[in-house]
């Protein structure tokens, strides 16, 4: 029903989840739009060891104009052929902008990209990725093909002050929830936001400062950060995201048992397994079944689930909502 909001089935009544109908394919990768960069910059701390950028791009004009939200993605086209002679395909990037842009009007949107740098496995010769190189390389003023945007399930539901919310990030996957915290956060409202941000160092931190300064301006905000390769500021061991479920027990277990709760998961496919995993394990069954339909099997040793079992004996319910990748 095209206008109308799309209603997910199985959430019904009292915290029914509706989501906004988004645009969708405004431009084909076949038919890109030129857009100019505006801004490129490191969004991490000067000393970390990857190179991630903040890269945001001039869509006025453009039918991208005001019709970009959070949780989408845009493609980006590298210019170029790849090893056959053909152009290299096109590479999704997570919109890290909020729904009225960065600049408030919906004309400058932005992503969040990771420098692929690696070895080959057998020749061990220098291997960068192609996109996300050529994206980070991108000087102010030059343009990019861009198509877009994808995707309408990984977004904010409608009405925002129906359900609080509970973000877990790794890496790159930061980036739809700067765009959903900014956009929860610009309206008066009494929703609680919590975001989990997992990365190796502290120096790796994305958009650190950022969400540093929001918490202190937003008491409905926190900010949590799960360092895994040293210990926490806090004190607390190295850890993943879904360890600051027990170590924050209080504030989010209260949160995922108040029955508005919905969950985002963004980053490195296998981080739902461990959340999944830690949420059974501490949450009263009352709450759990709200995100997790479990086998009664599985219940009894939730220490051997593994990714087999996701959408079998472990299914999440239309609270939880999961976008990862390899
Ligand atoms: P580690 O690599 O120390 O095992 P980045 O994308 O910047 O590398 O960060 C990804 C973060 O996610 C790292 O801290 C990484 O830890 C962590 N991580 C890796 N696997 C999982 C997982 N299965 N669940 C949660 N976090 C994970």
């Amino acid at each position: 029903m095209p206008g109308s909001p799309a209603a997910i089935a199985g959430a019904r009544g009292p915290g029914e989840i509706v989501l906004p109908e988004v645009a969708m394919h405004l431009y084909r990768p076949n038919e890109p739009v030129t857009v100019k960069v505006t801004r490129n910059e490191v969004c991490t701390s000067r000393k970390a060891a990857g190179f991630v950028r903040h890269v945001e791009f001039d869509v006025s004009g453009t039918l991208l104009e005001g019709k970009v939200v959070p949780g989408q993605s845009i493609g980006v086209m590298a210019p170029g052929v790849d090893a056959k002679g053909r152009p290299h395909a096109v590479r999704l990037y997570s919109v890290a902008s909020p729904t009225l842009g960065e600049d408030g009007a919906g004309k400058v949107i932005s992503t969040t990209v990771k420098r692929t740098i690696d070895e080959h496995w057998e020749t061990h010769r220098l291997f960068l990725g192609v996109a996300s190189n050529y994206l980070c390389d991108l000087q102010e003023g030059e343009e990019v093909r861009l198509s877009g945007p994808n995707g309408k399930r990984f977004v904010l539901p409608t009405d925002h002050s129906a359900h609080d919310y509970l973000f877990f990030a790794t890496g790159t996957g930061i980036a739809p929830f700067r765009g959903m915290v900014m956009d929860l956060l610009s309206k008066k409202s009494d929703s609680r936001v919590a975001l989990v941000m997992g990365s190796p160092y502290a120096t790796d931190l994305l958009y650190h400062d950022l969400f540093t300064r929001l918490s202190a301006e937003h008491e409905r905000f926190t900010y949590l950060t799960a360092i895994s390769r040293e210990k926490q500021a806090d004190g607390h061991d190295p850890m993943y995201v879904q360890d600051r479920l027990r170590t924050n027990r209080d504030e989010l277990g209260a949160m995922l048992s108040n029955g508005r709760t919905l969950v985002y998961v963004c980053g490195l496919a296998g981080m739902e397994l461990g959340i999944f995993k830690q949420m059974a394990r501490i949450l009263p069954e009352a709450a759990l079944e709200q995100y997790l339909t479990v086998e009664p099997q599985a219940m009894s040793d939730i220490e051997s689930w593994d990714r087999k079992m996701l959408n079998r004996q472990v299914k999440h319910s239309k609270r939880m909502f999961l976008e990862v990748y390899a």
